[in-house]
């Protein structure tokens, strides 16, 4: 680790930190504050971001937080869960607030989680808004199928090999968030 802290935020597609989507945020992050980062998580319950183009929505004093969190940290780990084959509009309206100037050249982690079984189109769907707003997304990736069943009473992934790439994950977005940031020209 770095001398100074890389700060990574934590986003998920879902309301409420105790959503599954929730609980998977914080398995991430709990790695990245393992490994020196500092943590943040924007909590939608708490504060809501409006509907991109909704009345009041560009001046809207969330937006323009959120914005400042996102210039200031080094790297974001994203989570969503599958909505009809793709990432939740929660997701994607929460995306779309963040452009290159907020984002671009920073280091992006993807995860998401599926009622059904695992595939790869939530994750692929968000790679691609990742690449418009100029981000990089590290290679590892975690879709967590049936995800009902992932965690058990004390909210502990069941699985030891999803939680093996969990950890991997974080690992490869705190490293890429530090490359990135003490490479900037
Ligand atoms: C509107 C809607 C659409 C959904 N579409 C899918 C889908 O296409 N594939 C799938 O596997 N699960 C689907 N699900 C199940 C969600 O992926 C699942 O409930 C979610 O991952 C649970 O995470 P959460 O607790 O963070 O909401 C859908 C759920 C809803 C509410």
């Amino acid at each position: 680790m770095s001398a100074t802290p890389v700060k990574i935020l934590g986003l998920s597609g879902s309301y409420g930190l105790t959503s599954k989507n929730g609980l998977l945020l914080s398995v991430a992050l709990d790695e990245c504050k393992a490994l020196g980062a500092e943590v943040h998580v924007w909590d939608l319950v708490e504060k809501p971001l409006p509907l991109v183009g909704a009345e009041g929505s560009w001046d809207d004093s969330n937006v323009k937080e959120f914005q400042a969190l996102a210039i200031e940290c080094d790297g974001y780990i994203l989570t969503s869960p599958e909505y009809h084959g793709t990432m939740s509009g929660v997701m994607k309206n929460t995306l779309d607030w963040v452009y290159k100037d907020h984002v671009g050249g920073k280091a992006f982690g993807l995860m998401s989680t599926l009622g059904g079984i695992t595939n790869s189109n939530t994750l692929n769907h968000m790679r691609i808004a990742i690449r418009w707003i100029h981000g990089w997304c590290v290679p590892e990736q975690v879709a967590v199928g049936k995800v009902k069943e992932a965690f058990d009473d004390d909210n502990n992934l069941i699985d030891a090999d999803v939680a093996q790439r969990v950890a991997e994950l974080a690992q490869s977005v705190v490293k890429a968030s530090i490359m990135l940031r003490d490479n900037k020209e």
